[in-house]
């Protein structure tokens, strides 16, 4: 099964995304992740999505889309996956259309996480991740249990550059602009279920297993 979350930055993609896959068995695709990773590594890929994430801007769609085809043409995504983060505007929509068309597969759902902006800024500002495994913490309600180390791996937690407060409003510009208007274009495919990512994390999760259930996923 293919599903993809879709929703504002800091919506809980990510968050829910872990689970989901890890309860499915199906990899977790995260554009952003695999962005990260290359800067991190210093790629020229890297170097290219760092000019635009640190300024809030999408990365180019013709870069996005090869690197999420060739991720989805490996074994491990033969029974399906989690794109996190992608598709992000209607080209990458329609192109990844195009590709699941010609592999034979679809995809399957699209889980539209909906929250209030307010929220969502404040747990931009508090989340911190480990630069080394991925892990996303909250300094409110979901810390290290060791002050900034990570529960996984013990590196030290950091702030994403792009949750700098200016960098935050410009991704939520983006998000506007680009983004939202998948949600009329998967409404109109008749795949795209709501589910409301408030109320802490767990129940969060559950609202969106409740919503699958519902639609018989
Ligand atoms: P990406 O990494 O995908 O960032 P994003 O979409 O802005 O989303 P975030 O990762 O910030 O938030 P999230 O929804 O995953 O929330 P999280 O679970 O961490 O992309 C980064 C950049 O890469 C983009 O800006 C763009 O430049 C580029 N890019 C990526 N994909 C691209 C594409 N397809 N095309 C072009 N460019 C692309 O949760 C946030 C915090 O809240 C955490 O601290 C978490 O602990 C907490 N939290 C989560 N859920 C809850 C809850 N229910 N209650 C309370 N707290 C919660
Ligand atoms: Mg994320």
């Amino acid at each position: 099964m293919i599903i993809m979350l879709l929703g504002a930055p800091g919506a809980g993609k990510g968050t829910q995304a872990v689970k989901l896959a890890d309860i499915l068995n199906i990899p977790h695709i995260s554009t952003g992740d695999i962005f990260r990773a290359n800067i991190k590594e210093g790629t020229e890929l890297g170097k290219l999505a760092a000019s635009y994430i640190n300024d809030g801007k999408l990365v180019p769609d013709e870069v996005t889309v090869s690197i999420v085809e060739d991720r989805l043409r490996k074994p491990d995504c033969q029974n399906g996956a989690i794109l996190d983060g992608f598709p992000r505007t209607i080209y990458q929509a329609e192109m990844l259309d195009k590709f699941l068309a010609g592999e034979g597969k679809k995809l399957d759902v699209v889980i539209n996480i909906v929250i209030d902006e307010k929220e969502i800024t404040e747990r931009l500002s508090q989340r911190r991740v480990c630069p080394e495994c991925k892990a996303t913490y909250h300094l409110g309600h979901r810390p290290p249990k060791n002050g900034l180390a990570c529960d996984n791996c013990g590196t030290e937690v950091i702030l994403r550059d792009d949750d700098k407060p200016d960098v935050i409003q410009k991704r939520f510009k983006e998000y506007h602009e680009s983004t939202e208007p998948l949600v009329e274009y998967y409404k109109a495919k008749g795949n795209l279920i709501e589910s409301r990512g408030v109320n802490g994390i767990e129940q969060s999760l559950n609202n969106t297993i409740r919503a699958l259930i519902m639609r018989n996923f």
